[in-house]
């Protein structure tokens, strides 16, 4: 079985839409078919400040929410980072085959970076790409299942483990990004141009999986659309719609063409009728299975402590070549 992994940050309060139709759907999927890694990843977390409770919750929110969402502890190895030391370990050694050049042209660090100004701005938060690099080449994953915003930390981890296997000989497998076109990008639903992200300007673009039910059908139904009535997928001319389309043609099941055809002759009241509905339904379970899981916190721990393990045994051989290559001495 191919293998895959992918990682999420445990973010306040819950995931959003452009999280799970981006990203965790995929996990969801590729559990299946592939020997499947997943892992919240609270050592990138601290990249910003973070309220030690607030972020001890939120990393058990984010496993709940996985669970919830269709992850099953029988088919994937769900675990939290820094329960793997291993993965600072390599991050360390991804640190120094970086070029500095190289790590300052990450356009996320460049963005988050220049909105945070160089004085709140962390070495942390900088050599983050690094660390992500060593989570996916840890687990020596062929396939990595993320939205479009990571593609440019799986070229450089694609980079780095070429790099390290041309200097010390064969060691990582170098990874695949796995990104659905239809998916890759779910858009802000007051700002249909910007990508859906928990810094949106108005919070009624941000549809947060955990919010009460009714209100995300509000959102829904206070979307931003276009001039015009006509109900056709187009990027360029029809942002609104296209992104309202795509949301709905994953969570339905149905091709953009068919509901192209379906809401021929109708307004955008009715696309956005359905698919509040289509939410509702998907949400409403998400939302009572994820507090389930917060309720029984001792199997929670337990699932995170078994992944844990089953991901060290992995991570702890690769580290071990990794560090022969490198010719560090081993510990007696
Ligand atoms: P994070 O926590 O920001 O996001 C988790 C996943 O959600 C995807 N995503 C989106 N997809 C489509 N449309 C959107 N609007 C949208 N917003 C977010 C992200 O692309 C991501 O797949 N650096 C990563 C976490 C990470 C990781 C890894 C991922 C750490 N180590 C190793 C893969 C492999 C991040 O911050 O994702």
């Amino acid at each position: 079985r191919p293998r895959v992994l992918s990682g999420i940050q445990p973010t306040a309060g819950s995931f959003h839409l452009g999280n799970y139709l981006g990203a965790v759907r995929q996990w969801v999927a590729l559990q299946e078919t592939h020997d499947a890694f997943y892992m919240v990843v609270d050592l990138h977390a601290i990249t910003v400040p973070q309220d030690p409770a607030e972020l001890r919750a939120n990393t058990r929110l984010a496993a709940a929410q996985l669970l919830a969402a269709g992850l099953d502890p029988e088919r994937c190895t769900l675990f939290v980072q820094s329960h793997v030391p291993e993965h600072a370990q390599l991050g360390w050694v991804m640190n120094c085959i970086t070029g500095f050049g190289e790590a300052s042209r990450m356009t996320q660090f460049k963005d988050k970076s220049a909105r945070q100004g160089n004085d709140r701005t962390t070495v942390g938060l900088f050599t983050y790409p690094m660390l992500m690099v060593a989570d996916i080449l840890l687990y020596q994953a062929d396939q990595v299942p993320v939205g479009e915003d990571q593609r440019q930390h799986l070229e450089l981890t694609r980079t780095l483990a070429e790099r390290f296997n041309a200097t010390y000989g064969g060691t990582f497998t170098v990874p695949d990004a796995y990104i659905l076109k239809e998916t890759a990008k779910i858009y802000d639903l007051q700002e249909p141009t910007a990508k859906m992200s928990k810094s949106a300007a108005n919070a009624k673009g941000l549809v947060n999986l955990l919010d009460e039910p009714r209100a995300t059908a509000k959102k829904i139904k206070s979307a931003v659309t276009d001039t015009g009535s006509e109900i056709r997928f187009d990027r360029a001319e029809k942002a609104g719609v296209s992104n309202l389309l795509s949301i709905l043609s994953t969570l339905s099941g149905e091709t953009i063409a068919e509901l192209e055809e379906k809401y021929t002759g109708k307004g955008y009241g009715a696309l956005k009728t359905d698919l509040a509905e289509v939410m509702v339904d998907f949400v409403t379970p998400f939302r009572e299975r994820t507090h389930a899981y917060l309720d029984d916190p001792e199997t929670l721990d337990a699932i995170l402590a078994e992944g844990a393990e089953k991901a060290r045994a992995v991570a702890a051989e690769t580290l071990a070549q990794t560090y022969d290559k490198l010719g560090l001495v081993p510990a007696k």
